[in-house]
């Protein structure tokens, strides 16, 4: 080999171990001669949590730089938290300085509240001069969606931000007119990095969601400021069943291009009443913690048109009849709601319907049975009874009249089996004893039971 190239190479060599050097002792100042109680394990690396722990400061640094209303919104850190209360403080089994955020997941997640934040931009650059790798999350604002326009305006759904392997998530909450928080699904566009997070593990993001706004307080944990919700365990169980379905408003709108919406007097009329109504209910039916979903005619006209129907003259509604509390009855008459029948038993077809103004309120209790679920009818002149059968289904959030209300998540198959295939074409006389699809024959209540099991007020 020529003199001249070995020089080449020995300079080479040692400008890059310089460089190298360089590298480490810049890495060693930045990361392990700050102050702080777990830095390094023993070995002399930085273990998962260290880097959770530091990922976690860093960006609560920026986040207060930038004022973010945030919350600490982790099922994992959360769950720690909340046994921790329970275990009052019994710290044997964690480590001492990170109890709580070091959950041992590559994942940390906040939530935000966006109404209270303005945009800034500077955020992104900032996280980027801390050395955060950055995924923006956008889609469509559903605030600007309804039967007359549809949205197309994009807004931030979710922020993720990556250091050293870490990801921290923000959710982006917001308000929507039934007055509860709403965050997007988390879906990434064809140019985005599949890889940049373990996807699959994040807590939000699989479906849109919904939220009561949760009262925070502010905590140390772990030596940082962090804001959490009150009632941990009251926010874990809702972000268990948050799944949010948007109405269907694109399908909504070219059904009331074929079927105009009646916009009589009367008509509106019957609508602002149902509005009042299903407000009502929501409301009592929450005091006693008891969980409905929209049934029939009301579920049909959430899914078919975004609205009610109005020519269907009652409210009805589903419940679980093992969530049937029998102070229920008294609840709705303190509402101002009078009972008008009661048919059945909580055993067997329970129905209760009330009456407000000269809308009617259906009330009928659902039973569970192998892989169906069905509720009961009964014919008061002459004691038939009627089942009528429905596929399993999970519940799901909606937004109807401006509040947050239960339908099936499987809505589809729900009206489809109560309504057959034709549910988008409009019926305007309808027996409850013949139409619907899923209606049985089932046998007759014993005349003896009847002044008990068909009480009519
Ligand atoms: C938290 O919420 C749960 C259920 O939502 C409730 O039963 C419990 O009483 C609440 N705890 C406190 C301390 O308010």
């Amino acid at each position: 080999m020529p003199r001249v190239n070995r020089t080449a190479v020995l300079s080479l060599l040692i400008v890059s171990s310089s460089v190298f050097l360089l590298f480490q002792l810049y890495y060693y100042r930045k990361y392990v001669s700050k102050p702080g109680p777990h830095i390094l394990s023993r070995t002399g690396h930085l273990t998962a949590n260290d880097v959770q722990w530091q990922t976690v400061k860093k960006f609560l640094a920026l986040a207060q730089r930038f004022r973010l209303p945030l919350f600490l919104a982790d099922t994992a850190a959360l769950t720690l938290l909340s046994q921790d209360a329970l275990r009052q403080r019994d710290r044997l089994v964690r480590e001492p300085h990170c109890s709580f955020l070091c959950t041992g997941r590559p994942i940390t997640s906040f939530a935000l509240h966006a109404n209270l934040w303005k945009y800034d931009p500077g955020l992104l650059l900032a996280a980027q001069q801390k050395g955060f790798d950055l995924l923006e999350l956008r889609g469509e604002d559903p605030r600007l969606a309804s039967l007359d326009t549809l949205s197309g305006e994009e807004i931030p759904l979710h922020f993720l931000f990556r250091l050293h392997g870490h990801v921290v998530q923000v959710v982006f909450l917001y308000e929507r007119s039934g007055n509860y928080l709403w965050h997007g699904a988390l879906r990434l566009k064809a140019n985005m990095d599949r890889n940049f997070a373990p996807f699959k593990l994040l807590d939000y993001g699989r479906h849109p969601g919904a939220y009561d706004r949760p009262e925070l307080v502010l905590t140390v944990l772990d030596g940082l400021d962090i804001r959490i919700p009150r009632n941990i365990s009251r926010f874990l169980n809702e972000q268990q069943h948050a799944h949010f379905l948007e109405c269907r408003y694109r399908d909504a709108r070219n059904f009331l291009q074929l079927y105009p919406d009646d916009s009589s007097p009367e008509a509106l009329d019957f609508r602002r009443k149902v509005k009042s109504l299903l407000h009502l209910a929501a409301r009592t039916l929450a005091r006693l913690d008891i969980p409905f979903w929209l049934s029939s005619g009301t579920c049909l006209g959430w899914f078919r048109q975004c609205s009610i129907i109005s020519y269907s003259r009652d409210v009805d509604i589903g419940i679980f009849v093992v969530d049937f509390n029998p102070d229920m009855v008294a609840a709705f008459r303190d509402a101002g709601l009078s009972l008008k029948h009661k048919f059945g038993k909580v055993e067997d077809s329970l129905e209760l319907s009330f009456l407000s103004d000269d809308v009617k309120l259906d009330v009928f209790f659902f039973y569970a049975d192998g892989n169906v679920v069905w509720n009961g009818g009964t014919q008061a002149k002459s004691g038939k009874k009627f089942k009528y059968i429905f596929p399993r289904f999970s519940l799901c959030w909606a937004e109807l009249l401006e509040l947050k209300v239960r339908v099936p998540c499987e809505t589809l198959d729900y009206v489809t089996a109560n309504y057959g295939d034709t549910w988008s074409i409009p019926l305007r006389t309808w027996d409850w004893k013949t139409s619907p699809s899923n209606v049985q024959e089932n046998g007759v209540w014993p005349p003896a039971e009847w002044a008990e099991l068909i009480q009519v007020y």
